[in-house]
């Protein structure tokens, strides 16, 4: 496989994650990183053996045929058009931009200008994105009627030093974790036609207990922190989502899709591995445990708790989609659909009215195992056969 020179603007947090596991992937070839704050690059370069760029040299650099953003969601767009102008390729970090607006123009942008632009998730390409999405196109449950998806938790200020920007406009519990959800349930159901919500928040402050200066100082909530939605898919399927922040402890599985003949249970959709059981017709539970599976391994040691953790995944189907003239799974046009049903529900759950959305065909093609494996580098692969 040719291999494509990746230049990664955002230095922070997950840059980490995304530097470390592009060693794994036959098409990528690492060259250089730069963010905003020169001495992000500078420790991320020396720790990963890149070279630190500034973003302009970054983007003039004839040897980077594709920009990974990871910069913070209220910049992706800028980032992204940014390189799109420079004429790479884009993959970028959740959400494709923080409207769905924004990121209309962004698909348009790299359609006119014949380059890809895929966003994350990526989490859906993983072991047990492709078992459940086998499952369901063999027809294990019939056709899909009904189901739940639940992302619930306490919130981010016990953890994070400072958690404030995830609770204004643009951040939330949709923007931020619905993207894993409904990518998941696009994947599996196609798109959604229209959408119903109720939002409301729990507290009007939060007081921050993570460690740090501001351990102690309470901050105003600006966006829903808990959001009940009705999404109705193209095909009839209907499935409650909802999201809070303002839950301690809680049973709901993560998604649950019953059918015509039997039910589908999916492990958490922010990671790549994790158990998918199948029930026939009302008869116990069959668990699949996809840690045996290409992709659902738990290989990660950069977190607690350690989870199957193999982003970068589809920024490697995307560079194979260049080269085969296809289009790319975790693509623009799924990550702007998904936009739309976010911006939908937050509209819906203000306004108290249904929100029709533009169905389009953006349920990407499954992932068969072998091309799930071709994009290994010859030494995972190897490790793999042994
Ligand atoms: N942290 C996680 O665990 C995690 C997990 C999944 C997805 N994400 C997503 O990844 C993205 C980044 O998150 P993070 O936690 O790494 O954030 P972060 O704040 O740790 O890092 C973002 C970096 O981008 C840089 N930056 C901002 N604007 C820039 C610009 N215009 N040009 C160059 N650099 C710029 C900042 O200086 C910062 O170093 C977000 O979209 C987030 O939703 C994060």
């Amino acid at each position: 496989m040719t291999r494509i020179g990746v230049g990664v603007i955002g230095c922070g947090n997950i840059s980490a994650t995304y530097l470390r596991n592009a060693r794994l992937f036959a098409g990528i070839e690492l060259v250089g990183c730069a963010d905003l704050m020169p001495e992000l690059a500078e420790a991320r370069a020396q720790e990963y053996g890149v070279r630190a760029m500034t973003v302009e040299d970054l983007l003039a650099s004839p040897e980077i045929g594709l920009v990974l953003n990871l910069t913070v969601p209220r910049a992706h767009y800028d980032v992204t058009l940014s390189a799109l102008s420079a004429g790479k390729h884009v993959f970028t970090e959740k959400p494709l931009g923080v409207t769905a607006d924004e990121g209309q123009r962004l698909v348009d942008e790299a359609e006119a200008r014949n380059l890809a632009i895929g966003s994350a998730p990526d989490t859906f390409l993983g072991a047990a994105g492709r078992h459940a999405r086998r499952l369901v196109d063999q027809g294990a449950i019939g056709r899909p009627v009904v189901g739940t998806a639940f992302m619930m938790g306490r919130g981010m200020e016990h953890w994070h030093p400072n958690p404030q920007f995830y609770y204004q406009p643009g951040a939330g519990p949709v923007l931020d974790m619905g993207p894993y959800y409904l990518t998941m349930l696009v994947n599996l159901l196609g798109p959604v036609a229209r959408v119903s919500a109720l939002a409301g928040q729990g507290q009007d402050e939060r007081l921050i207990t993570a460690e740090g200066p501001l351990k102690g100082t309470t901050f105003p909530v600006g966006t829903p922190t808990s959001v009940l939605s009705l999404l109705e898919f193209a095909s009839g399927a209907m499935v409650t989502f909802g999201a809070s922040w303002d839950v301690f402890r809680h049973s709901n599985h993560p998604i649950e899709l019953h059918g015509t003949d039997g039910s589908l249970r999916l492990p958490d959709p922010d990671t790549f591995g994790g158990i998918v059981s199948v029930s026939s017709r009302g008869a116990d539970w069959v668990d699949h445990d996809t840690a045996g599976d290409l992709y659902g391994a738990v290989n990660f040691p950069l977190a607690e708790p350690r989870i199957a953790n193999y982003r970068v995944l589809g920024v490697a189907d995307l560079v194979r989609s260049l080269q085969a003239g296809t289009a790319p799974r975790a693509s623009g046009r799924l990550a702007l659909h998904v936009l739309e049903i976010m911006e939908a529900i937050l509209r819906s759950g203000a306004q108290g009215e249904w929100v029709r959305l533009e169905t389009r065909d953006v349920q990407p093609a499954p992932l068969p195992e072998e091309e799930a494996a071709a994009l290994l580098g010859p030494q995972e692969a190897d490790a793999k056969a042994r």
